[in-house]
Parts: structure tokens; sequence; C-alpha cells
């Protein structure tokens, strides 16, 4: 399921201080499964030195036109055709001059001929000072490299290493290699918006403590991340949960149950609505304004139930394609199969708590009309992206 498993990458890594980050790239492409070969500008070699990115890659690094390694003495053509056909041409980091330089059509040193004469996609990370960025120049530039179909990917906002704070950054090595993966990705949700909830709910007890759970959030972020990789527009309504938000997902955050179906019912219309959130079934009937003092030797809470968000949801006029999720400590089928029912959803995906909540890896088994799917056993990506799939199919795409 990984889309970088056998993916051949040219990385070709330019004249920024952010080269030094291109390294950890290399060592991140390399453990997701594809073979690299990195091509260095004399500008980039002046950062990070060419056996910096061999040890790494595991691969000779190509600097020059005219290196003899290459059959005809054609390393421009040889990284990215034939035999060795690379999937795609990476820059990171592309500099201010290497992006006018592809805009042009300039071909005066290997990275840039090479990227002239490839035929895959090209992919560039731009890292550069803030006013770099900013300039008109560059502005004009970015604008006509994304109209000729090269993926701009990023640039971040923070601090640079000439002491300025701003746009220009390079992403990082991790969101990089995620947005890669992203583009690898068939866009089988291409103009659908996915609206998920996310997480546990917190219903307060006093101005301190609640009821919740230990929901992490994880599979959640994992199939938000997996429907934004595939092309849709992703909303998550998140409870109380300490993640990084999956690059290209929108996200609301509530505490309670009450609040997050606010916020569902505020942010639909959707096509699809993937309910992951262990929301809490009962709330405190109300809550003390101040903390509940100790003292008394029992104390008796009024609970009450919390609205079923799914459930209303999918028995609502123009309900989206809704998706459940079961997470039993025993009898999974008959549980999962009988929430399907009950709440009228043409797909359930059952786990069992001992084999998901709170990890990184997930067990899953997905309910619909046709019967019961066990998938195979994976990390919360994997899973997310397998379900994906499924959903998929089952609105035609
Ligand atoms: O009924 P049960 O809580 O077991 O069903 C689980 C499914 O229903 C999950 O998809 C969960 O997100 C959703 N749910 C909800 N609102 C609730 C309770 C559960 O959306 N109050």
């Amino acid at each position: 399921m990984n889309p970088l498993q056998g993916k051949r990458i040219v990385l070709g890594v330019t004249g920024g201080v952010a080269a030094y980050k291109a390294a950890e790239l290399v060592r991140l492409l390399v453990k997701a499964g594809a073979t690299v070969d990195v091509v260095l500008t004399e500008a980039g070699s002046r950062f990070v030195g060419a056996a910096t990115f061999q040890a790494l890659s595991g691969h000779p690094v190509a600097t020059s036109l005219w290196d003899e390694r290459f059959a005809g003495g054609m390393a421009h053509i040889d990284l990215t055709h034939g035999e060795r056909g690379a999937d795609a041409v990476l820059v990171a980091p592309a500099t201010a001059d290497f992006i006018a330089k592809l805009v042009h059509g300039f071909a005066d040193d290997l990275l840039s001929t090479l990227c002239l004469a490839r035929d895959c996609p090209l992919l560039v990370a731009p890292a550069m000072n803030r006013q770099m960025w900013e300039h008109p120049a560059t502005a004009r530039n970015v604008a006509q490299l994304e109209a000729d179909g090269v993926s701009v990917l990023g640039p971040a906002s923070g601090a640079q290493a000439c002491g300025e704070v701003g746009e220009g950054r390079m992403l990082e090595p991790a969101e990089i290699l995620d947005a890669l993966m992203a583009f690898f990705q068939p866009k089988l949700l291409a103009g659908k918006r996915v609206l998920l909830t996310v997480g546990p709910t917190f219903e307060a007890l006093d101005p301190v403590r609640g009821l919740t759970n230990s929901s992490s959030g994880k599979m959640g972020f994992a199939l938000a991340r997996a429907c934004a990789e595939v092309g849709a527009g992703v909303t998550a309504i998140c409870g109380p949960i300490a993640l990084p938000t999956p690059s290209g997902v929108t996200r609301i955050d509530v505490q309670s149950a009450l609040q997050m179906r606010e916020a569902v019912l505020a942010a639909l219309p959707a096509n699809i609505f993937i309910a992951v959130a262990a929301v809490a079934d009962f709330r405190p009937a109300a809550a003390m304004e101040h903390k509940i003092k100790k003292g008394a030797t029992t104390l008796t809470l009024e609970l009450v139930a919390n609205p079923d968000i799914l459930a209303e949801v999918a028995g609502g006029s123009n309900a989206p394609f809704c998706v459940g999720f079961a997470a039993e400590s025993q009898n999974l089928a008959e549980y999962a199969e009988g929430k399907r029912r009950a709440k009228h959803l043409p797909l359930v995906v059952g786990n069992l708590v001992q084999d998901g909540l709170g990890g990184d890896a997930n067990v899953v088994t997905l309910f619909d009309d046709a019967g019961a799917h066990p998938l195979p056993p994976g990390d919360k990506l994997d899973v997310a992206r397998a379900i994906v799939q499924h959903i998929s199919k089952m609105i035609g795409r």
C-alpha cells in the first residue's frame, strides 16, 4: 500500500542552506522503499558533499553533464529515461535561481538539462529568503511553473537561516515525503467533500474534570490524510487530541459531544461522512460551575444520553455516504453488523479495542451489504488507505 514502494526518484539538490535537509529526505525516501538518484548542482555541493548523498542513497551522485559513467555520456537522459526511468524528479531545495531557470527552459548544467529532457512529473520544494519568495519575479515564475504542470510543495513559514521570519522555508523532509506519497495516489475522491469526526469527546464535570476515553485520534487522522491524498476536500471535527493536522485537512477543534454535533451539522453538506470519533454516550446532567470538593464518602453523578451524531446525519435529508466505526471488546461481527442496520449505514468499520485503541496499528473488518471484508493488519495509515479504496468503490469511483 505504500505508494513510494519501488518508485524511482531523481532528487535534485540546488544551492540553498536547506540542502542539509535533503540528506534526511533521501533517508526517508529510501526507508519508504524508493530508489533515489541524487543530482547535485555545483552550488548544492557547496552546502552538502556528494559523499553524504551517495552514502544515504546507495548510488553514485551525478553532478556533471559530462559524467562518463552514464551510457553514451548522457547523464541527463539516462537518469530519467529507459531502464533507469524515473517516476518523478523532485528538486528540494529549489532555489529562486533554479526556479527561474526551469521557467525559461535553461539547460546549462546537469539538473536543469535533465528537468528539460525528462518524461516524468516534476515537483519542486522552494527554499529561499522571505523577500526573494515575495519578489514579483519569483511569484511570476512560480505561477508559470504551476501552469506548466509542475507541482510546487510549500514553502512553509517560519524562522529563516538569514535571521528573518516569513514564508520561504523549505518544507520539512517528512512533509515533503508525505506530499510525494500523496502525489502518487490515484485521485479517487477528486471533487468530493469528506467530513470526519476524530478523537474522544470530553464531557465536563466541573471546571477541571471530565469524562473522556483513550481514543488518540490516530485512526481518524489517518483516514483524513488518506482522503486528502486521493484528492478529497477534507474537514475533521476533532475532540481533544494532541496530534499535528495532516496536510490538506481543515481542522475544527471541539470538546464535548454537543459541540461536536453542532460543528458537524454546520460543516454539512458533504459527500462522505466518516464518524471515527469515540463520542461519549453520556454527559453529566449539569456541569458544576466550581470545582467539586472532596470530603464526602460518596459522590453520585447524574448522566444524560448524548445525541448520536452519526445516526442523526445518516437519517437526515440529503444524507452523505455514511461510514460508522464499531470498536468492540467481543462479538465484533454481531455488534458491528447490528450497528450498521440500526443506524442505516452502508458501511461500518469494525475493530476490537484491544487491537486499535490508542496504538499505531489496527486490524479491521469492513461490514457492508455484501458481507464482512477483513483487511490485512497494518499501521493505521495503510488500513485507512484500504478503507478509502473500499469507500471509493462503493460510491462508484
Ligand atoms: O453506537 P456506537 O457508539 O457504538 O456507534 C459507534 C459509531 O457511531 C461511531 O462511528 C461513532 O463515531 C458514532 N457515534 C456518534 N455519536 C454518538 C455515538 C457514536 O457519531 N453519540
